[in-house]
């Protein structure tokens, strides 16, 4: 197979990208960057210094302030990586309820956004990676070789986010998660810089009704360019 340098997987909550984009990693050997973390990351620390997730100007001064690492897992906990805020383990903390609740507004601040989109690139560019968000293809990685736009529909996710969840012994109900999916869509889809969308040139992989492993298989025979049976 021709193998490519670069694969981006955006796609909206709950599609599955990041579990599918740490297996496609795994496979092909290269780095995995969920840069959703990255945003959960300062969403997190906004809240832990009390600072409106509407307040650009000081989101963005945090945002430059704050040391973000994402690495392999440190802790065998289930984790699919490690995430490092200002050298503090934050994994599981960056996953909390809160932090789902501010993140999309944090970050539709156009400079938070540079701050990060910067440092993606700068990941990007010391070799081979699988790195999943919702503008990979469109703006931080636009000459990406491989293009996948993951996607299931809304009921879908909020099960699948649900089940995600309960193996973590965490409890939230399927409503209550279908809701601020769809909040999320909303806030992702309508912001004015980088909003969620397919590039004119991914692939879309619809995954209702797929297991992890077809999925899986789906997103290699894009990457491989083998041709997908309908
Ligand atoms: O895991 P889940 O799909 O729920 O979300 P995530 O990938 O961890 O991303 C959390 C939030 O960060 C998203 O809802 C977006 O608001 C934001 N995000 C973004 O704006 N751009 C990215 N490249 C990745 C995430």
């Amino acid at each position: 197979m021709a193998t490519p340098r670069t694969v981006a997987i955006d796609g909206p909550a709950g599609a599955g990208k990041s579990t599918i984009g740490a297996l496609v990693a795994e496979r092909l050997g290269y780095t995995f960057l969920d840069t959703g973390a990255m945003y959960r990351a300062v969403a997190l620390a906004a809240l832990r210094r009390g600072i409106d997730p509407d307040d650009g100007p000081r989101l963005t001064e945090l945002a430059r302030q704050l040391r973000i690492a994402i690495g392999p897992p440190t802790v065998r906990d289930g984790r699919a990586y490690t995430v490092l805020l200002d050298g503090a383990d934050v994994t599981w903390d960056i996953r909390s309820p809160e932090v789902d609740r501010i993140v999309s507004q944090a970050a539709r601040v156009p400079f938070v956004r540079d701050v990060m989109v910067e440092q993606q690139r700068a990941i990007a560019d010391r070799g081979r990676i699988v790195m999943v968000g919702r503008d990979i293809g469109t703006v931080v990685l636009p000459n990406a070789e491989r293009k996948v736009f993951l996607t299931a529909s809304a009921a879908e996710r909020a099960r699948r986010r649900e089940e995600e969840l309960a193996a973590r012994g965490e409890k939230r109900t399927r409503q209550d998660l279908l809701a601020e999916i769809l909040r999320r869509d909303e806030l992702d889809s309508k912001r004015t810089v980088a909003p969620l969308r397919a590039a004119d040139d991914a692939i879309v992989v619809e995954t209702d009704g797929l297991s992890v492993r077809e999925a899986l298989d789906r997103v290699l025979q894009v990457i491989e360019r083998r041709p997908i049976p309908s």
